[in-house]
C-alpha cells in the first residue's frame, strides 16, 4: 500500500495561498487542492437554492446532498465542479465571497468539508491551502506552513488580481471586506485561522511567489524529501 502525503498552507485571504500551493505542487508532482473553492462552491448552491444561509439544519442537507470536484492540471486554470457544473468563475464574485462565511461557520458543514479533503488526500498525494488544513484537517500533514502578509499588500494583490480579470474595483470596499473577513475567519468557533505550533511561519511581504516556493522547498527538502 502507498501512503500519501500532504502538504498545508494555511493563512489569511490574500496571502497568496493559491499561486503558492499550485507552484509548490507542481514541483512537488502532487495534486493542488485549494479548500476555499469547496466553501465557495457550495455557497453558490446555497444562493441559487435560496437557502436560508442562517438555517444551520438546511446548510448541512445541501451539504450532504452536494458533489464538489476540483480539477487541476498545471498551467491551466483551476476547474472546480458543482454537481457536474462548472462553476470556476461563479464561486468568484464579491456576493458569494462575503457570503462564503455563513457557510464555514457552520460546524456541520464543515464536518462534511473535512471528510471530502481527507477523501482526497486519500488517493493521492497533494498540497492544500485553506484555513485549518495544518490545525483540523490533516493535523498529521509531512509539511506544514502558514502564509501571511501585511493587510495592505495582500488587499493590493487582491485589487491587481481583480483587475487583471477585467473587474472594476472598490479599493476602500474590498479591503473593508479583506478586514472583516479576516476577523470571521479568526474568530469563528470551528475551525478557525490558526498556525499549527508545528508549521513553518512565511510573511510575503515582501517576497515574490517563486521566492516563496522556493524557501518552502528548501524546507522540504532539508527535511528529508527529494524535490
Ligand atoms: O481561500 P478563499 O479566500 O477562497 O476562501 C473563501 C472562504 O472560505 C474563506 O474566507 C473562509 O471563510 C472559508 N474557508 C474555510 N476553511 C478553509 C478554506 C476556506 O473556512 N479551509
Amino acid at each position: 500500500m502507498t501512503t500519501t502525503m500532504v502538504v498545508t498552507i494555511d493563512g489569511p485571504a490574500g496571502a497568496g495561498k493559491s499561486t503558492v500551493a499550485k507552484a509548490l505542487a507542481r514541483r512537488l508532482d502532487v495534486a493542488f487542492m485549494d479548500t476555499g473553492a469547496m466553501y465557495r462552491a457550495l455557497t453558490v448552491k446555497a444562493l441559487r437554492r435560496k437557502v436560508n444561509l442562517e438555517d444551520e439544519g438546511a446548510l448541512i442537507s445541501l451539504a450532504h446532498e452536494t458533489h464538489i470536484d476540483l480539477l487541476y492540471e498545471p498551467g491551466r486554470p483551476l476547474q472546480v465542479i458543482l454537481d457536474g457544473e462548472d462553476v470556476s468563475e461563479a464561486i468568484r464574485t464579491q456576493e458569494v465571497t462575503n457570503k462564503t462565511y455563513f457557510i464555514a461557520r457552520t460546524p456541520g458543514v464543515r464536518e462534511v468539508m473535512v471528510h471530502w479533503q481527507r477523501e482526497m488526500a486519500g488517493r493521492r498525494s497533494l498540497v492544500g491551502d485553506g484555513r485549518d488544513l495544518g490545525t483540523v484537517v490533516f493535523p498529521q500533514a509531512a509539511y506544514k506552513f502558514y502564509l501571511d502578509a501585511d493587510v495592505k499588500v495582500r488587499s493590493q494583490r487582491r485589487i491587481d488580481e481583480l483587475r487583471a480579470k477585467g473587474q472594476a474595483v472598490d479599493e476602500m470596499a474590498l479591503a473593508r471586506d479583506l478586514a472583516e473577513r479576516d476577523r470571521q475567519d479568526f474568530t469563528r468557533k470551528v475551525g478557525p485561522l490558526k498556525k499549527a505550533d508545528d508549521a513553518i511561519f512565511v510573511d510575503s511581504t515582501g517576497m515574490s511567489v517563486d521566492e516563496v516556493v522556493e524557501l518552502m522547498v528548501q524546507h522540504i527538502r532539508s527535511n528529508g524529501r527529494r524535490v
